[in-house]
């Protein structure tokens, strides 16, 4: 989940479509891009394209119970396409693990079957999914974790926001996390990854990203622990390697893969040395033969850009140490996702922002189609607007052509 300050994020919607610039020359229809669709393989999995879904918080599930229900699966059985991934929305495996009210659970068995009813309509169109497991850590509010205070590595004042039944309401002070209290924390992601089985997921990513739990323990800004999971860039990799051994007992770690911002700020995060911090991940994680390790770029902050134009660096410099399959994220166009792949700095690359205007985004990238422009307005919460209501390019031609 991404969120800025909501009153920032929230800029009008543009309203015509936007042209698909950078997609290079066409032959016969096709774009000329060909690494992009050939096929790769994501532990046991061949996929027959590389334009992978990102995972996006929606906020769009059924209160109470963060139940997945009819209008998620509508959503993303439009975005499944033949040999394409999905990685679900971020989906908390704790009842505390929770910072937006709305974002869909597998905390319990009640949200299995909703899940499965997702999963079913995205195979019977061909595709993959993988649910991304998420505890938010100190992000949260009392009013989402039924009491308790929100957890972190240390005691690190945060003054972000969470989306609770009053609405945006600032982040309840949290505490550190005991040392006793981590092997329960590794269990709810074990059970989060058992129910995603049960609910026919082809595999997890941990969210390890973007300032919550996992990413709290990995950058010294929010990690002063003082224990063996604080300290030393091993140290502070000790809960994400004990969450990626636990959730592999159950799928096996080519069916496991790992989120991670190197140089990530989001959240109000920060990182003494990053370059040693994440270097350091990426080669404890190398050896495992994980289903592939996703990377988001530094050069987007959440789902804003820093910079316009910068190139790509995270995936770049972490390919010396992770031979596996890499995903790359954030600020891809076609044309940037099309240099990356086919220099072999990553094997995939995960949309975001386009994914969600573009319920049919293979193949506008694959035919060089021009893309729908996104409405911010629209990301978190709300109804089928801005949601499962973006057209498809057939029905942008028809309304044109009318
Ligand atoms: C509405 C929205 C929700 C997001 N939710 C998540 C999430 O649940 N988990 C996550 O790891 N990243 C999340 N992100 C970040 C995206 O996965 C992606 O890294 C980011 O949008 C940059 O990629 P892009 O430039 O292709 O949009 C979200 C981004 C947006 C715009």
């Amino acid at each position: 989940m991404i969120m800025k300050n909501h009153t920032v994020l929230v800029t009008g919607a543009p309203t015509a479509p936007v042209k698909n610039s950078n997609s290079p020359v066409h032959k016969h229809g096709e774009i000329s891009m060909s690494k992009l669709f050939t096929t790769v393989q994501v532990g046991p999995i061949v996929l027959s394209h590389r334009v992978v879904m990102a995972p996006l918080t929606r906020m769009r599930s059924e209160q109470p119970g963060d139940v997945p229900g009819n209008i998620m699966v509508e959503y993303y059985a439009q975005r499944a396409s033949e040999g394409g991934l999905i990685i679900s929305e971020a989906t908390p495996v704790a009842l505390t693990g929770r910072g937006y009210l709305g974002a869909p659970g597998i905390y319990n068995d009640a949200h299995i079957a909703g899940w499965k009813k997702i999963t079913d309509a995205v195979h019977a169109k061909g595709g993959r999914m993988f649910m991304q497991l998420w505890h938010v850590g100190r992000t949260s509010h009392v009013d989402l974790t039924d009491g308790p205070a929100p957890v972190s590595a240390s005691v690190a004042p945060y003054e972000g926001v969470a989306f609770t039944h009053n609405g945006w309401v600032p982040v309840s002070p949290n505490r550190a996390l005991d040392i006793r209290e981590i092997p329960g924390i590794v269990e709810e992601f074990r059970k989060g990854a058992e129910r995603a089985r049960a609910a026919g997921f082809d595999g997890v990513e941990l969210h390890a990203a973007n300032g919550y739990l996992i990413d709290q323990f990995l950058q010294d800004g929010t990690n002063k622990r003082i224990d063996s999971y604080g300290g030393s860039p091993e140290n502070r990799a000790r809960l994400l390697m004990d969450i990626v051994h636990a959730v592999a007992s159950v799928w096996g770690y080519n069916r496991v893969a790992v989120r991670i911002a190197p140089s990530g700020k989001w959240n109000g995060m920060s990182d003494s040395n990053p370059t040693a911090t994440f270097n350091h991940v990426a080669q404890v994680l190398a050896p495992l033969g994980l289903a592939y390790l996703h990377i988001v770029e530094p050069r987007v902050i959440g789902s804003q850009e820093e910079a316009d134009g910068l190139p790509p660096a995270a995936a770049i410099n972490l390919r010396q140490f992770f031979k596996g399959t890499i995903m790359a994220a954030g600020g891809f166009d076609p044309k940037g996702a099309e240099e990356i792949v086919a220099k072999g700095d990553a094997d995939l690359v995960a949309f975001g922002r386009h994914f969600i205007a573009n319920p049919d985004l293979p193949k506008r990238i694959r035919l060089g189609l021009p893309l729908n422009p996104y409405d911010r307005s629209s990301f978190y919460g709300g109804n089928a607007h801005g949601y499962t209501d973006y057209p498809f390019y057939e029905e942008n031609k028809s309304q044109h052509a009318a």
